[in-house]
């Protein structure tokens, strides 16, 4: 099954903040519960943000009564906006509704075939999502040496994507091929996408897993227990990777130890108009560091800073892993150049 689905009217996705303890699937019928779903982080990870913002639009179309094809429009504008105030990093939750509202805008026909057009449209971003996942996976393992040990931080597997993952589709590619590969996975404070979610499903599929908390990533580096680290993003700019907070110290720490750092993104998390300094990270609440689950674990009316996502320069990062395949530096540099707005 995938993480996420469209079943006639209904958007079927799994809990993932419930996860590992429950397996629950949400099943939604309006683009206000996906919304409220992408807040809440039940559904996370920039590319099926994307697929589910697109799924949102197509339940907004799917049970519009418009009359007329200027009142659907409104309706689909109304509904775009809901849900770019969601959550601000990722860039895939714009990209997948700018390419909604451009194509249905721009169409004519009725009420009926506009519908019709989002959700279409919405379907095939979810259905090139997996195949986008597969060309990673492929592009990916060719870096991965058969007995290779790979650090990942965050979840940017099956759970953040409609099906197989990016970082984790590497991984995943490479023990298809019959590499012998093991991962390290870093908890990922404050949220615990790594522990409860990147080890849950790699635990799954039977891939030898072991469970680090974010400190002791240069501890295990230090030890030669690190070969390659490959992490996810939730937005490429011309001068930085943009993904989950504690990346940037992995990238430093790997660059001090010559361990290659590798990222593994589709084309629609890249941003290649915007620089740093234009993203937006994200602040969520203090309660995520002051507790662990229940339990409060620092004083109460502490100061917190609590940015979601860290900025790792594009010096620190060895390649770029995507659907046209393995981008080093050099190349990297030629896409921003020739395709500033891919
Ligand atoms: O806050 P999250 O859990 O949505 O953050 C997710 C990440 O940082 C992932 O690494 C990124 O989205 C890539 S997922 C393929």
């Amino acid at each position: 099954m995938r993480t996420i689905e469209w079943k006639d009217g209904i958007v079927v996705s799994i809990d993932q903040s419930a996860l590992p303890e429950k397996e629950i699937w949400l099943e939604m019928k309006s683009c206000a519960e996906v919304a409220a779903a992408i807040r809440d982080m039940k559904i996370r990870g920039a590319p099926l943000i994307g697929v589910a913002a697109a799924y949102a639009l197509a339940l907004t179309a799917h049970y519009s009564e418009a009359k007329t094809k200027e009142a659907f429009l409104e309706e689909i504008e109304r509904s775009a906006d809901m849900l770019r105030k969601t959550r601000p990093t990722a860039v895939n939750l714009f990209w997948a509704i700018e390419r909604i509202l451009n194509k249905v805008k721009g169409a004519a026909g009725d009420v009926e075939a506009l519908r019709k057009l989002v959700i279409d449209e919405a379907q095939r971003i979810a259905d090139e999502d997996a195949e986008v996942n597969r060309k990673i996976g492929e592009y990916g393992s060719k870096l991965i040496e058969d007995g290779d040990t790979v650090l990942t931080h965050c979840n940017a597997g099956r759970l953040a994507t409609v099906e197989y993952g990016t970082a984790l589709a590497i991984v995943r590619a490479a023990r298809e091929e019959g590499k012998r590969i093991k991962v390290i996975a870093t908890e990922t404070r404050p949220k615990l996408q790594g522990s409860r979610l990147t080890v849950y499903e790699l635990m799954r599929d039977g891939i030898p897993v072991t469970l680090i908390t974010d400190n002791m990533v240069g501890y295990v580096m230090f030890k030669g227990m690190v070969d390659k680290v490959i992490v996810g993003a939730d937005r490429v700019v011309r001068d930085a990777v943009i993904n989950k907070i504690g990346t940037y110290t992995i990238a430093v720490l790997a660059h001090e130890h010559s361990i290659p750092f590798y990222v593994a993104a589709p084309l629609s998390t890249f941003d290649l108009k915007a620089f740093a300094r234009d993203v937006v990270i994200e602040e969520r609440s203090p309660e995520e560091v002051t507790c662990i689950g229940a339990v409060r674990i620092a004083p109460p009316n502490v100061n917190v800073l609590n940015p979601a996502f860290d900025i790792t320069p594009i010096k620190y990062v060895d390649a770029i892993i995507c659907e046209i395949g393995v981008l080093d530096k050099r190349q990297f540099e030629k896409l921003c150049e020739c395709k500033g707005d891919v």
